[in-house]
């Protein structure tokens, strides 16, 4: 019984926190706008978040396994021009035309350069 009368303790402070978490209006529309508008020039920090996304297919700091195309010191112009051929569908592709929909342009420039500066 006063086993069963902590859970249920436990469970009503979880329902507060959720509540409270409901509660905090202020921060949802910044991220919003932080979301709809994102920063003109993205920090380096940002570009290798977006950049280690394609490394589990494509190598540790895009220098892949054999059988896999290699992204490290790619032409930036040929690899900003493959993900938006892959975005718009003109380039076949089994995986990349998903994955290059998730980019803005300017996010596919920006994740292109970081490659093309890695060694390869
Ligand atoms: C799930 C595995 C996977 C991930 C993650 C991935 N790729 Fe690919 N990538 C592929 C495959 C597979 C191909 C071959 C085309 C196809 O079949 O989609 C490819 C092809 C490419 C090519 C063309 C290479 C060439 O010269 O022909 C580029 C450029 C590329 N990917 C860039 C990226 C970038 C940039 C990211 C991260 C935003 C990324 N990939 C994430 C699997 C992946």
């Amino acid at each position: 019984m006063k086993v069963l009368t902590k859970f249920m303790a436990i469970g009503l402070l979880g329902a507060a926190a959720l509540t409270a978490q409901a509660q905090t209006p202020a921060a949802a529309p910044a991220a919003a706008a932080a979301a709809a508008t994102p920063a003109a020039t993205p920090t380096p920090a940002q570009i290798r978040l977006w950049a280690s996304a394609c490394m589990t297919c494509h190598g540790t700091l895009g220098r892949a396994q054999p059988g896999m195309e290699s992204l490290a010191g790619m032409n930036r112009e040929d690899m900003t021009r493959k993900m938006i051929n892959f975005k718009t569908g003109r380039a076949p592709a089994t995986i990349m035309h998903h994955i290059a929909r998730g980019y803005s342009d300017e996010q596919i420039a920006a994740i292109s350069g970081y490659f093309a500066a890695l060694p390869r």
